[in-house]
């Protein structure tokens, strides 16, 4: 174990109480905040290569794609003014994440997903209303700003409701819910795009303000976690709601944790002066490093150029949609199988196991690619060679499904403290979204230039990352929420930059039961 560099989890402590309905349907309807996210993830792509859609708002490209001949398959699709009408949406998020950790600390998450939904819906409208390039970037922007609301608080929100014992799988039907909306978007555009007289566009674009609807209503619903509401002094309610959500009225020990740690969080004014402490290193490092690193597992290359890539490899424009749709089948299923396993396995192995089984993938499809497209990017390949090809990107896909994908939400949540939490969870949010936008941004421009070779690049990054887990990050599974810097405190690497009276919100620091 890497020198004792890692604490294996274990439990600190065992709170009392189950896993109750009402807490499984309120993370259930708060996840549905991953529906939008997803939704935008899936359906740009689709949009940006319908030719009424070029034709009426990007007229340059449709000319320039329509006259196109060259036969390098690697450099064909490059268009970068329309990446950064698809990327202005990332940007937005990235904003409105550090409103939004204000708002979510200030007002409640719930105020927060809610916001979330409500602007989202009205950019929904204005994209789907388009008439032309300023109100279809100004729905984007209103896209972008819900995303980055609901991404902030929605992750957060699942974390503190969850029993510890079951942090992990609540906390995963986020991406859950990121996935299955990138599956409807991908449905949706492969039946818009069928739609004859060019208006598929619009409702792909407008159909957004569905997912939009389900987390604006649902979250009217919901209640607030305990944890926001003692930090904003409704300590009766937060009472309460421990006891609902737990299924039992003995929850006195967990109350009084979440009490210390809310007066913990009164006396930080300065979140973001407090963050940059050297006691969080540990925490802020790994908020911002889990996310870069989710985007650099390449996973948005074949999520946004699935039919892209596989029209390169051979297969017609059909058959390169119906592929995508395969592929957003696999990442949903592949889903379900860290939620049933991450609060048993722990985070590390999902990690490890899914960073390992991408990192082999990219490597037989970058070799896949190299030996018939060479560096000239010509090629005739038969078709049982492009159907490995689609099924070990398949597997790769799973891989990521299980491991990157939830546990690059999962993990930023669950590790700061109460006072610092919304902060962080921005940081990271943003760090996500600046890194989809510049992969997305830089994906064309990269193939034409590594052609084969960019499948070794996101290989190495993830033989990077893989090293990254095994030194530097400790087990979470089942520690409870606002006892989480004994995990810090106990590693043998960010050990050292916690001082003794430091830790565990200034409780004394007590052995974990492993
Ligand atoms: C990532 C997205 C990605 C999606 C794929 C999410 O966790 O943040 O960038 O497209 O997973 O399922």
């Amino acid at each position: 174990m890497a020198g004792g560099a890692h604490f294996d989890g274990g439990t600190t402590k065992d709170y009392p109480g189950k896993l109750t309905g009402f807490v499984l349907l309120t993370c259930i309807v708060a996840a549905t905040g991953g529906l939008i996210f997803g939704y935008d993830l899936g359906i740009s792509g689709g949009v940006t290569s319908m030719n009424p859609f070029l034709k009426k708002f990007f007229p340059s490209v449709y000319r320039k794609e329509t006259a196109d001949t060259s036969t390098n398959q690697y450099c064909k699709f490059d268009s970068q003014l329309l990446t950064a009408f698809t990327s202005s949406l990332y940007l937005a998020a990235l904003v409105a994440s550090f409103f939004a950790s204000y708002v979510t600390r200030k007002a409640g998450r719930k105020f927060s997903m809610l916001a979330g939904g409500i602007i989202f819906f009205a950019g929904a409208a204005l994209n789907g209303g388009a008439k032309d390039v300023g109100m279809l970037i100004a729905g984007r922007i209103l896209l972008g700003i819900g995303v980055g609301f609901a991404n902030q608080s929605v992750p957060v929100y699942l974390s503190e409701m969850a029993p510890a014992r079951y942090r992990g799988m609540l906390n995963m039907s986020f991406q859950l819910m990121i996935t299955i909306g990138i599956l409807i978007a991908n449905l949706v555009n492969f039946g818009t795009n069928k739609i004859v007289g060019g208006w598929g566009w619009p409702v792909s674009l407008a159909l957004a303000a569905i997912p939009a609807a389900i987390i604006t209503v649902g979250s009217l619903f919901l209640p607030d976690t305990p944890n926001s509401l003692i930090d904003r002094g409704h300590d009766d309610a937060a009472l309460n709601m421990l006891r609902r959500i737990r299924g039992t009225n003995d929850v006195e020990e967990e109350y009084k944790d979440l009490v210390v740690a809310s007066n913990e969080s009164k006396k930080i004014k300065h979140p973001w002066a407090n963050i940059l402490k050297r006691k969080y290193r540990a925490q802020l490092t790994v908020a911002i490093m889990i996310p870069f690193f989710q985007q650099l597992t390449g996973m948005n290359v074949i999520m946004f150029y699935a039919p892209v890539l596989f029209k390169t490899v051979g297969f017609g424009a059909n058959a390169s949609l119906y592929s995508a749709v395969i592929i957003g089948v696999v990442n949903v299923i592949a889903t379900f199988v860290s939620i049933a396993t991450v609060d048993r396995f722990g985070r590390r192995t999902l990690f490890l196991e899914g960073g390992t089984q991408m990192f082999i993938c990219q490597l037989i499809v970058g070799t896949m690619i190299a030996i018939k497209f060479g560096t000239t990017g010509e090629a005739d390949i038969p078709k049982w060679y492009a159907i490995l090809l689609v099924l070990i990107i398949c597997v790769y896909v799973a891989g990521f499904a299980w491991s990157w994908g939830p546990l690059g939400w999962l993990v930023p949540s669950e590790i700061f403290p109460l006072e610092i939490r919304s902060a962080g969870q921005a940081i990271t949010v943003s760090v996500n979204m600046f890194f989809t936008f510049g992969i997305a941004q830089a994906f064309l421009a990269m193939l034409c230039h590594l052609k084969f070779g960019l499948f070794y690049f996101f290989a190495v990054w993830v033989f990077i990352m893989n090293g990254f887990i095994y030194y530097l990050l400790p087990e979470t599974k089942n520690v409870p929420i606002e006892d989480m810097a004994i995990v810090w405190k106990k590693h043998s690497f960010w050990g050292r930059f916690i001082d003794d009276d430091q830790d565990n919100n200034g409780k004394p620091p007590h052995t974990p039961e492993v």
